[in-house]
């Protein structure tokens, strides 16, 4: 996965997976393939764009957005027939919302994301730079959905009263995954709405699109404004995870100084605690750590990856 603007000009490397790919943009839209020259297993992410062709830096073969070679320069020949065979293994991918999403599998497993407010072409996404988080993709997914952690790991930001307590919250299941709503009390005040007030009472909904995405809908309940706060992640290995988020809100013009550094703030709020968090993959059988009433939505997290079979083999 990347961001779309990121890929310009220039080949660009990504993992997935522990499978290392190359992302191109050509005049037909961005591609996506495994980052190894069919000739002989060259990086092609170390090539360059010529035109609509990537070429590899090793011997200058040149492939199309399909994959195909379309040039062997060491041959004399210009109608000389190049072999179909010769193609990169290029992935199914998609670009939503601005984010390249690409499947290792020839079928998509789930469908990707529909998020409100980021789907609204009348509103301007803004894209929050990507980090990389030593931690397994699960373990931030379920992260971003644990709401009991505001006032203690966010007491800088927006975190309410420790004091307060969560109240009791039903998950829902959806065709893209679960969803809950739940009301809250922040700390600060960090909408652009011109309410004065030094917290701000506000709903949240979450809406999780398995396995990996997210999108909180942020609403103060003494105003229209809405915010749209999306994320989802690359799981780059088992235990790294790249993270991609992007942001919008109901003014025609979100603040951007404010929502990118308030965003990174958060996020490095979240990052040392989850990257510390022991073991480093999501326990998904339930007996193994102990659960509180706040965590309704982290064991419903749990037991939907453990029915699709999606984490890691259990200890025996
Ligand atoms: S290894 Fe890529 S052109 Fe030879
Ligand atoms: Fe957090």
């Amino acid at each position: 996965m990347a961001f779309a603007h990121e890929i310009e000009d220039k080949p660009v490397n990504a993992r997935l997976l522990d499978v290392d790919l190359v992302i191109y943009r050509t005049s037909e839209g961005i591609s996506v393939a495994r980052d190894i020259c069919p000739h002989r297993g060259t990086r092609l992410s170390g090539g360059w764009m010529d035109g609509d062709t990537l070429v590899c830096p090793m011997h200058g073969l040149c492939f199309d957005h399909s994959g195909q070679c379309t040039k062997i320069p060491s041959i004399a020949d210009p109608n000389a027939k190049i072999p179909p065979k010769m193609r990169l293994m290029s992935l199914k991918s998609e670009v939503r919302y601005g984010i390249v999403f690409a499947c290792l599998s020839d079928e998509p497993a789930h469908p990707l994301p529909v998020w409100p407010g980021i789907e609204d072409e009348s509103l301007k996404n803004l894209y929050i730079p990507s980090g990389t988080w030593h931690a397994a993709a699960s373990r931030h997914v379920e992260n971003f959905n644990d709401v009991a952690h505001f006032p203690w790991v966010h007491q800088g930001t927006f975190g309410g009263k420790t004091a307060d307590p969560i109240p009791p919250y039903k998950v829902e299941k959806t065709d893209y995954g679960l969803s809950f709503q739940l009301p809250y009390l922040e700390g600060g005040n960090r909408f652009p709405d011109d309410v004065e007030g030094s917290e701000r009472q506000v709903t949240y909904t979450y809406q999780l699109t398995l396995p990996f995405s997210t999108i909180i809908i942020i609403a103060p309940n003494d105003s229209d404004y809405r915010q749209y706060f999306a994320d989802t992640v690359c799981p780059v290995s088992a235990h790294e995870t790249r993270i991609f988020q992007v942001c919008t809100d109901t003014t025609s013009d979100p603040d951007a100084d404010f929502l990118v550094k308030e965003s990174l703030l958060i996020n490095d709020e979240d990052k040392p605690m989850v990257e510390g968090q022991r073991p480093e993959d999501l326990p998904l059988d339930l007996t193994e750590e102990i659960h509180i009433p706040a965590d309704r939505m982290s064991v419903e997290y749990r037991r939907t990856l453990a029915k699709l079979g999606l984490g890691a083999p259990m200890a025996s």
